[in-house]
């Protein structure tokens, strides 16, 4: 049997943080070591520019974000890792598309309504202020980073599940007008992945400014831990494991024994200091080495650019022809053979 393609991208954008490593790159590093698939991780750092225009900072982002995956574990040698940027065919793959999307179909996206309705929000009086054609054809962008590659499953958040039905419309139009090229991707969305709270209880995200940076140094560590909410309960009073933070973020590190333990130990009651300690102990053993690594491949941005060039050489063994085909079957070829 062929192997089923799998394939994601990562967002060049900010610092990730521990919500993202339990949400989505522990996941994911740990589907990269199946056997049974092809599999494709790449920076988006293309669709990086929709947000920032800061060429600094988004620099920086694809330099961290690559390190991150890199310390954290990910086997560029058995997946496909490389950078948007370094495929040419995927711009050009873009626009092709582009050409068979329908603007209604975009009007739709949520991300670009959300903007609209801001602008109404706030009164103004053009509804796509501040709206750039990048925003608009996000789609469009993440439908050719999907197509390029026929991949079959595409792991990804709730939140991206509509750019996924958008892919599989694309394709389905295209395919219809020009001949089956394209598989129709499926989005993953695992349910089981956890969501981590972050320090006020509310989902860690950078936009409630509540999250712990992956890699902080171990003291800053502790002092974030130190700081998730609990209530007031004195030490010795038995306590509730069901809806407290503490105890989620603790279950979300531990093993199934040690969540066992602590269940009980909470019933018994137990200080949410010696919860905290306890918690900060098992998160500091997991990310001590590869924070380490980390440190280490941020001093050593040239090696990191070779694993990702090596990566963008292997994707491009596919994209390369099979983007010819779809050009020829678009009617651009060359004028005689
Ligand atoms: N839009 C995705 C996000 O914000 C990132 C992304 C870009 C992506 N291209 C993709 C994810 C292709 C999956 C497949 O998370």
């Amino acid at each position: 049997m062929k192997k089923k393609t799998v394939l994601t991208g990562i967002t060049t954008t900010g610092t990730p943080h521990l919500g993202n490593y339990v949400g989505a790159i522990r996941p994911a590093i740990e589907a990269s070591r199946d056997e049974g698939v092809n599999s494709y991780y790449f920076l988006a750092d293309f669709h990086s520019l929709v947000k920032c225009h800061d060429p600094a900072r988004v620099h920086q982002s694809r330099l961290e974000v690559a390190a991150t995956w890199m310390a954290l574990g990910l086997d560029t040698e058995k997946s496909i890792f490389y950078c948007q940027s370094d495929i040419p065919e995927i711009p050009e793959l873009t626009w092709i598309l582009t050409c068979m999307t329908a603007k209604g179909l975009m009007n739709r996206a949520h991300a670009y309504k959300a903007a609209v309705q801001e602008n109404e929000d706030n009164g103004s009086t053009d509804p796509d202020k501040g709206i750039t054609m990048g925003l608009f054809s996000y789609p469009v962008l993440m439908a050719a980073d999907i197509l390029m590659f026929n991949a079959h499953i595409v792991p990804v958040g709730r939140d991206q599940v509509q750019h996924l039905e958008m892919t599989r419309d694309i394709a389905q139009r295209f395919n219809h007008h020009f001949g089956e090229h394209f598989v129709l991707p499926e989005a993953k969305v695992d349910e089981s992945t956890a969501i981590l709270a972050g320090l006020d209880g509310r989902k860690m995200s950078k936009s409630y400014n509540n999250y712990i940076p992956l890699f902080v140094p171990e003291k800053q560590l502790r002092k974030l831990i130190m700081k998730i909410v609990t209530n007031s309960q004195a030490p010795e009073e038995p306590k509730e494991t069901e809806g407290c933070v503490l105890f989620d973020f603790y279950r979300t590190f531990a093993s199934p024994t040690q969540v066992e333990e602590m269940r009980q130990r909470f019933a018994r009651g137990i200080g949410w200091g010696e919860v905290k300690q306890e918690l900060f102990e098992l998160v500091n053993a997991q990310l001590a080495e590869p924070r380490q690594k980390y440190a280490e491949l941020i001093q050593n941005p040239k090696y990191i650019q070779e694993v990702l060039t090596k990566g963008a050489e292997k994707a491009r063994v596919h994209s390369q022809p099979f983007l010819d085909k779809i050009r020829a079957a678009v009617g651009i070829k060359p004028l005689s053979s």
